[in-house]
């Protein structure tokens, strides 16, 4: 058995630090729990597609965690996949090379538990760069090789509620992107999708695969994208094995869930990174 805890949406920043006790306590707690490896799906910062300080700030907080850390890259670290929400934020070369100097990849592969855990940059899909198609052709390796079932994390989720939505949208992965990814997924025994970005938790089964929405561990969003999803701040902990999987939220004890809308001022300020600064106690990631 292999127990992995995914961590999603921490939202760090050497200049606006909002969310920074937060993660100290997330990290205590997924460390207590000594897992076999610690996934972090996405928006590890607030401003990483402007900023080498943030993404430096947030490689550096993820050694507040001791199991082995996989971090996959979401819209506030390189960028969104077009048409994104905003022109001026969307992925390319030098902010993926940004993610990739510091972390080193921004995809994984790896054995846990008799499964397979593969992580896709997901912000890459739709984007029309080369290493979107460097990722497919790694992603139909990884697929082809493996009869283990499969565990698949990324940022964005799917789709909200269909595989078949039409709607072009940033809250999930796009319908042309996204009817590719199905059609890889197809013929791989993968059985669970777990994704960030939406800052809610909900665990539904679609057409035989089931997708698990990772809460944030920074903020609520006003309007959930799912009325059905628990608005909570936390982690989940994944226990995969022989005889399938076992989803847990872990709510942490003293962890404050942040009001976006509250933050911004109730619309204030558009974005996090316009608020006044605001840096964490002593400014470094060990304090
Ligand atoms: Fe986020
Ligand atoms: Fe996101």
């Amino acid at each position: 058995m292999a127990r992995i805890v995914v961590i999603s949406d921490p939202h760090l920043s050497p200049t606006h630090g909002f969310f920074w006790n937060n993660w100290r306590l997330v990290c205590e707690a997924a460390n207590s729990l000594a897992p076999d490896a610690v996934i972090v799906s996405g928006d590890l910062c607030i401003n990483g597609p402007e900023s080498d300080a943030e993404v430096a700030f947030a490689a550096e907080a993820l050694r507040h965690l001791e199991p082995p850390v996989y971090a996959l890259p979401g819209n506030h670290d390189v960028g969104d996949e077009p048409p994104g929400q905003e022109d001026d934020q969307l992925i390319d070369a030098p902010r993926l090379q940004r993610w990739i100097s510091v972390f080193g990849s921004d995809r994984f592969a790896v054995e846990l538990g008799g499964w397979r855990a593969i992580g896709l940059n997901a912000q890459l899909l739709g984007s029309g760069l080369p290493q979107e198609r460097d990722q497919d052709a790694w992603l139909d390796r990884e697929l082809g090789r493996s009869s283990q079932p499969i565990m698949l994390s990324l940022h964005k989720p799917l789709f909200l509620q269909s595989p078949d939505e039409a709607e072009t949208t940033a809250t999930s992965i796009n319908p042309a992107p996204r009817a590719r990814l199905l059609d890889r997924l197809r013929d791989a025994p993968v059985r669970l999708v777990v994704s960030g970005h939406l800052h809610c938790q909900r665990d539904v089964m679609r057409d035989g695969l089931r997708h698990v929405w990772a809460p944030s561990t920074a903020f609520i969003v006003p309007v959930p994208a799912d009325p059905a999803a628990a608005s909570i701040v936390g982690f989940l902990s994944i226990e995969l094995d022989d005889n399938g999987v076992r989803v847990e939220t872990i709510e942490v004890p003293g962890l404050v869930a942040h009001d976006l809308a509250d933050i911004k001022g109730h619309g204030r300020y558009k974005y996090l990174r316009d608020m006044p600064a605001c840096p964490p106690p002593a400014c470094t990631p060990s304090a």
